[in-house]
């Protein structure tokens, strides 16, 4: 089959699209070939060493899927289902045409979804998903999220507007636009807003790390709660009353189910910058890494 690997850590010039065995199912796992995969920032930072693996070179590369079931399991999706899902951390296995998956790491690929935009949705989806549930956010919760014209960021304000919150999200001038028709009640230049005169928030997530983490302490009401995605939290800034903590996203067959359900009844828009073919991986890393994606990136098999 043909795959993208690298064989040391580095730039994107370690990328090769290249032939490698096809994978076989073990114990709970289904065989999926791969119609499409997204990209997330996690990949070009597995492929610099951020994230290592405690498998032999050559890598595999990416987490998230769309495609067809070929092999199954008893309970399982039948042969030739549409599915999409996300690969267990810490071994990628997604830019290629065939993977294994397990079996509770899968759902119904929503069915008004290209497989290219369902590929868009799982990991990002579900750090969105996850951190939601982990902060509890309910009707009236005002949440402020960062980025929110990014992967993770554009599913958290539909999910967080869905609950019934009130969102105010951070982007660029020229994602503000975006923002309003995500349904965000305050969207908010990042470059100008003051957005303490927005707060205090019950919930921040921050999906960039830095200063933006030590500023978000700060926007919050006592008994909020800070997600912090990229970085673990900074011990030096934590103010007393505020409980904050890293989540790690984990693949949740179910938690897709019912976001696929959300999508398919138009209550979550899915938002792809581009699709690229698999060859063009090496450019889908260096956009990615540039930091100023809307949405998602894929790539297409
Ligand atoms: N812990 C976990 O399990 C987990 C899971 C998923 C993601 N992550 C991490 O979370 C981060 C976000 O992931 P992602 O997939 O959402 O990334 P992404 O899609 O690449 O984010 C791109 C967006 O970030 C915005 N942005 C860039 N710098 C910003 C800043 N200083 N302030 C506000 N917005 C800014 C850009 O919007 P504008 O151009 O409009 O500014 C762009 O739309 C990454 O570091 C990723 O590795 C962690």
């Amino acid at each position: 089959m043909r795959a993208v690997v690298f064989s040391r850590y580095g730039d994107e010039s370690v990328l090769e699209l290249t032939e490698r065995p096809s994978p076989t199912p073990t114990d709970g796992e289904i065989l999926v070939e791969v119609m499409a995969a997204g990209v997330n920032p996690v990949d070009w930072k597995h492929r610099e060493g951020a994230v290592q693996s405690d498998r032999p070179f050559p890598l595999g590369m990416g987490w998230d899927v769309a495609g067809v079931v070929r092999a199954t399991v008893p309970g399982g999706p039948a042969v030739g289902e549409a599915v999409y899902g996300m690969l267990p951390l810490p071994y990628g296995g997604a830019y290629q045409e065939l993977t294994v998956l397990p079996v509770s790491a899968v759902a119904p690929k929503p069915a008004r979804l290209s497989f290219a935009e369902s590929a868009a949705v799982p990991l990002a989806a579900l750090t969105a998903w996850q951190a939601m549930e982990a902060a509890g956010v309910k009707a009236g919760t005002r949440v402020l999220v960062h980025a929110g014209a990014g992967g993770v960021g554009h599913f958290a304000v539909q999910f967080a507007r869905h609950l019934g919150a009130h969102v105010t999200a951070t982007a660029s001038a020229r994602n503000l636009d975006f923002l309003h028709r995500l349904g965000v009640d305050e969207p908010a230049d990042r470059a100008t807003a003051d957005l303490a005169a927005s707060g205090p928030f019950d919930m921040v997530l921050d999906t960039v790390g830095g200063p933006v983490q030590h500023q978000s302490w700060h926007l919050l009401r006592p008994g909020g709660t800070l997600i912090t995605l990229p970085e673990p939290v900074d011990e030096i800034h934590r103010l007393p009353g505020i409980t904050a903590h890293r989540i790690i996203v984990a693949p949740d067959g179910e938690a897709l189910r019912r976001i696929g359900t959300l999508i398919d009844s138009g209550a979550v828009h899915v938002e792809v910058q581009s699709v690229l073919p698999l060859e063009k991986a090496a450019e889908a890393h260096r956009v990615s890494a540039e930091g100023r994606v809307r949405g998602k990136l894929v790539l297409s098999l």
